[in-house]
């Protein structure tokens, strides 16, 4: 029988039909600075997140520690600073880009968390099983994030969010474990003034069943206990008897109640290994949360901020001082301030204005020291560090008026080397003592990028000074060589050899652009096909575009 090798996976309307967008060049505008900190790695890059991480790749591929994301819920609200409601398929296919990219950019020991709510959590785990493989899956985290409930809703009043953790290898994973709280330690007890201090107990029934580990327990008592139905005995019959001759058991204050296990204060880890269920009390909520950033824009408050005190319990666990995180829907820039004041560094990407109205202010704040909310006097944080404010630069090629794809006007020649560089892989690395030399890929390889015709001359002269041992790949937009080859010579042409390398000139491929294609093609079907959805089937559900901003 034919072995049947189709594997499980979530389909959708348009799920092949891939972007390739262009890896940009990322343009420093702005440095914000503190003081003696040091310039730390730290970038805001301003434009849509699919053209950022591309553009990120390069230089970050294997680097990134964690990666928190907070994306559009698909609630279908439009938002006064962004829009969410879009066509199921449409923000599928947008998470996929989105996660594969960020799926490249984690380091074999990172890991991602990506918050969502019930309207499309379970899609979404479908697809990060296909992304990430459902080995990697770490768990689901419920967050509390609000306290009262809604009463204008007529069914349920959701008080919850959903947090998917997903590692890059679960073999390479560690979490950092949460420090001691001083309720947990409240919770040990010493009823039998044990000369081993206060204690715990914990549970001597354990599943599923070792046949071995079943037997009868005689409490002080007289009573004859067995495990729970189910159940065995966490301790062998032996361990037992060595348990109970050290006065670890505990039969409860008369010696009559089922035995548990006497756990000490001075014995347990550290730490605590983190549960699942996040309460509001520990890691804020909703409420907390927009309380935070009035303080940064009073007059235009973010709407769906997370707490600093979440994002610090997701850094705590799964990064250390000094790496590298990246939230890629950055909104009002929580994960940026927060990794700043935990001493992480941090990349964020924000398409909308909010990136100037709320992220500058609000991580100009941090740097200064001017920041007194959310974690700062948890963590004792008092200012310091910089950033980079990045803008992505135009697209390489643009059609001039015959259609035809050019290289774009606004590339001088130090981007076009640049640019050209990172589309055939070589490391851009210009030396101002040799002018051919651009960048490498080898000790023995170098790139030239110019947007000139090469006359026979001028490659005679290029190829005796490359001389003999070493190779030079030149880029130009024409070049006249009579027949001659040259030994130590590639020669391609630009923009013709990088035609088919990516998608051209697509500055936006968001949501909002989405939406409004989406639009036209509803708009279409209406005009062309009139009575194609009176059956009542419709391939796609129709979409509202009220709202698009
Ligand atoms: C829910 S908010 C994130 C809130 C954030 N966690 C905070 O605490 O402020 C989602 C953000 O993602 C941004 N966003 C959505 N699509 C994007 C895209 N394609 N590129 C960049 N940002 C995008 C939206 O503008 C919005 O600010």
């Amino acid at each position: 029988m034919k072995e049947n090798k189709q594997k499980l996976e979530l389909t959708w309307h348009g799920k092949k039909d891939w972007e390739n967008p262009e890896p940009r060049l990322l343009i420093e505008k702005e440095i914000y600075e503190s003081d003696s900190k040091g310039l730390e790695d730290n970038l805001l890059i301003y434009g849509d997140n699919l053209l950022g991480l591309k553009s990120l790749e390069r230089d970050y591929t294997g680097k990134i520690k964690c990666v928190y994301i907070d994306p559009p819920y698909n609630t279908k609200s439009c938002f006064k600073h962004y829009n969410d409601n879009m066509e199921h398929s449409l923000w599928l296919n947008m998470m996929k880009e989105r996660l594969v990219i960020l799926h490249r950019l984690l380091r074999e020991d990172g890991s991602i968390w990506i918050s969502i709510d019930a309207y499309e959590s379970h899609y979404l785990k479908v697809l990060c099983d296909e992304i990430f493989g459902r080995k990697n899956f770490i768990d689901e985290v419920v967050w509390e994030r609000a306290y009262s409930p809604i009463n204008l809703k007529k069914t349920l009043s959701r008080c919850h969010d959903y947090i998917l953790a997903y590692a890059k290898k679960i073999d390479c994973l560690e979490f950092n474990k949460l420090p001691r709280t001083n309720e947990a330690n409240s919770r040990y007890k010493n009823p039998d003034d044990d000369p081993r201090g206060i204690w715990k107990s914990g549970d001597l029934s354990v599943g599923p069943i070792i046949k071995e580990k079943i037997y009868p327990i005689i409490t002080p008592s007289g009573k004859r206990v067995l495990p729970p139905k189910g159940y065995c005995w966490r301790l062998t019959k032996e361990r037992f008897e060595e348990y109970k001759k050290d006065n670890r058991i505990w039969f409860g204050k008369d010696g009559n109640n089922v035995p548990s296990i006497k756990r000490f204060l001075t014995e347990v880890s550290d730490g605590i290994t983190a549960m699942t269920f996040w309460k509001r009390e520990y890691v804020g909520d909703s409420q907390e949360a927009k309380r935070e950033v009035k303080k940064f824009n009073n007059k235009d408050i973010f709407v769906t901020p997370k707490p600093e005190r979440l994002i610090q319990r997701i850094l705590y666990l799964a990064t250390n001082p000094g790496d590298l995180v990246l939230d890629s829907f950055a909104g009002s820039g929580t994960t940026g301030a927060v990794a700043h004041k935990m001493g992480r560094r941090w990349i964020m990407i924000e398409m909308e204005k909010t990136g100037h109205t709320h992220i500058i202010p609000r991580l100009n704040m941090v740097i200064n020291g001017e920041d007194e909310g959310g974690i700062t006097k948890h963590v004792n944080w008092k200012g310091g560090g910089s950033y980079k404010y990045l803008e992505m630069a135009p697209s390489l090629l643009e059609k001039n008026r015959l259609g035809r794809w050019v290289i774009n006007k606004k590339y001088n020649s130090a981007m076009l080397s640049e640019a050209v560089c990172m589309h055939s892989g070589y490391k851009y690395s210009p030396r101002k003592d040799i002018y051919w030399m651009h960048g490498y890929s080898t000790e023995h390889d170098f790139i030239y990028v110019v947007a000139q015709t090469l006359t026979k001359a001028e490659l005679n002269r290029l190829s005796n000074e490359v001389g003999e041992g070493r190779t030079l790949m030149i880029y130009c937009s024409a070049f006249k060589v009579d027949g001659i080859e040259f030994d130590n010579l590639t020669i391609r042409k630009i923009p013709k050899t990088i035609l088919n390398k990516c998608t051209w000139g697509k500055d936006d491929y968001s949501l909002k652009v989405a939406l409004s294609k989406e639009a036209d093609r509803a708009n279409k079907r209406k005009q062309v096909k009139p009575s194609s959805y009176s059956s009542g089937y419709s391939p796609r559900a129709p979409i509202a575009v009220k709202g698009v901003m």
